[in-house]
C-alpha cells in the first residue's frame, strides 16, 4: 500500500515546473518510480491479494495524477486564472513569426501573366501535356522531316499510336493554338500557359519548363499590334527598363517569324554588360495553320508568340541558373 499523503504535500509545495517534474519522476519514473515499482510488484502477489492491491494502487495513481495536473496548470498559468502564479510566462518574449506557405514563384508569376493579359482582353485556356505529332508538329506546318521532330529533342511516349503520329510530351504550348482555333470563331485573343518538355539541361535549359503562348486573330491584326502587346507585357511582367530586341527567325507556323532577346547578366555574375538571352518566339500566323483549322486566311490574320517563363524570371530576379527553380531549395524559394 502506498501512502499518498506525503507526496500530495510535496506536490502542492512545488514552486517551479522543474520541481514538480522531479516529483513526477520520483513517482512515475520508468525505472525507479514509486508507483512504477508498486505496479511491477503486483505481478508477484498471490492471486487473492492482486485485485484489492490493484484497486487501491489505481486510486492512489489517479489521486496523484490529478494533484500533479492541477499543480502544473497553476504553475504554467493554464488554469485560466489571473497571471499571479505565472512567473514562467515571459510576456515580452518575441515569438517567431508564424510562417505561412505561398505559391512557388512560377505559378504565382503565371497568375500575374493572366492578369496582365486579361486587362488587354486576352482569354486564358490550356491543353494537355501529352499530345501527338499531328498537334505538336503537322498541324503547325512542320514538314515530316523537320529536325525538331528528332528523338534527340523530343520525349516520345511508347504506345500503340501509329508510327507516323506517335504520342509525345508536348515540346511547346503551340498545339494549344490549334485546339483553341478548332473551338472558337475569330476574332479572338488568348494566352495558353503550361509545362513543356525538351531533352535539354544546362544553366538556361531544363527538360521541363513553362511557356505561355499568345494568339490574336482578327481582320486587320498586324506585326505592329504584336509588338505593342509584347512590349506592354514585358514592361509589366519583367521590368520597365529591361533591354530587348527583335530579330528575324524561322518557325514553320509563322511568317514572318521573329525572336525576342532580353539582356541578361549571364552565368558570369561579374560580367557588366551581360549577354542576350532568347526569351520569345513569335510572328504572324502562317496561312497554312489557319487553313488547317478551317479559318480563311484571305479574311483572317494575326500573330502568335511563345514566352519562356523561367527565362523571364531569371532576367527579372537576376537568377543565374534555371535549374534552381526546380530543386526546391527553400533558401532559394523563400526569397520570392
Ligand atoms: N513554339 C515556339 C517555341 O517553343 C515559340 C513560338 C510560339 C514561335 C509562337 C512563334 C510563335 O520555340
Amino acid at each position: 500500500m502506498i501512502d499518498t499523503k506525503p507526496y500530495i504535500e510535496k506536490i502542492s509545495a512545488a514552486k517551479t515546473v522543474t520541481e514538480l517534474g522531479n516529483i513526477t519522476q520520483e513517482l512515475f519514473g520508468r525505472k525507479n518510480g514509486v508507483i512504477t515499482l508498486a505496479m511491477r510488484e503486483l505481478k508477484s502477489l498471490p492471486d487473492k491479494d492482486k485485485k484489492s492491491h490493484a484497486k487501491s494502487l489505481n486510486t492512489a495513481k489517479a489521486e496523484l495524477n490529478t494533484a500533479i495536473d492541477e499543480k502544473k496548470a497553476e504553475l504554467t498559468g493554464a488554469s485560466g486564472d489571473t497571471l499571479k502564479n505565472t512567473d514562467n510566462i515571459d510576456v515580452t518574449l518575441n515569438l517567431p513569426q508564424e510562417e505561412r506557405g505561398h505559391l512557388h514563384l512560377i505559378p504565382s508569376f503565371i497568375e500575374k501573366v493572366e492578369e496582365v493579359f486579361g486587362r488587354m482582353g486576352f482569354d486564358t485556356a490550356s491543353g494537355p501535356e501529352i499530345e501527338n505529332e499531328e498537334l505538336n508538329f503537322d498541324l503547325l506546318n512542320f514538314p515530316k522531316d523537320h529536325a525538331a521532330r528528332d528523338a534527340q529533342d523530343v520525349f516520345f511516349i511508347e504506345s500503340d499510336a501509329p508510327e507516323d503520329n506517335k504520342l509525345l510530351l508536348r515540346a511547346h504550348t503551340s498545339p494549344v493554338q490549334i485546339r483553341y482555333m478548332r473551338e472558337h470563331k475569330p476574332p479572338f485573343r488568348a494566352i495558353f500557359p503550361g509545362k513543356v518538355y525538351r531533352k535539354d539541361a544546362d544553366a538556361t535549359h531544363s527538360p521541363m519548363f513553362h511557356q505561355f503562348e499568345g494568339l490574336m486573330i482578327g481582320k486587320d491584326i498586324t506585326l505592329a499590334n504584336m509588338k505593342a502587346v509584347m512590349t506592354t507585357a514585358i514592361r509589366e511582367l519583367v521590368s520597365e527598363d529591361v533591354e530587348f530586341r527583335f530579330r528575324t527567325a524561322y518557325f514553320p507556323f509563322v511568317e514572318p517569324g521573329l525572336e525576342l532577346d532580353m539582356r541578361w547578366r549571364g552565368e558570369d555574375e561579374s560580367s557588366r554588360e551581360g549577354k542576350w538571352m532568347e526569351v520569345v518566339g513569335c510572328g504572324m500566323t502562317h496561312p497554312n495553320v489557319l487553313r488547317n483549322v478551317n479559318i480563311d486566311p484571305e479574311i483572317w490574320q494575326g500573330f502568335a508568340f511563345g514566352f519562356g517563363v523561367e527565362r523571364m524570371l531569371m532576367i527579372k530576379h537576376q537568377i543565374t541558373d534555371l535549374r534552381l527553380f526546380f530543386q526546391n531549395d527553400l533558401r532559394f524559394l523563400r526569397q520570392f
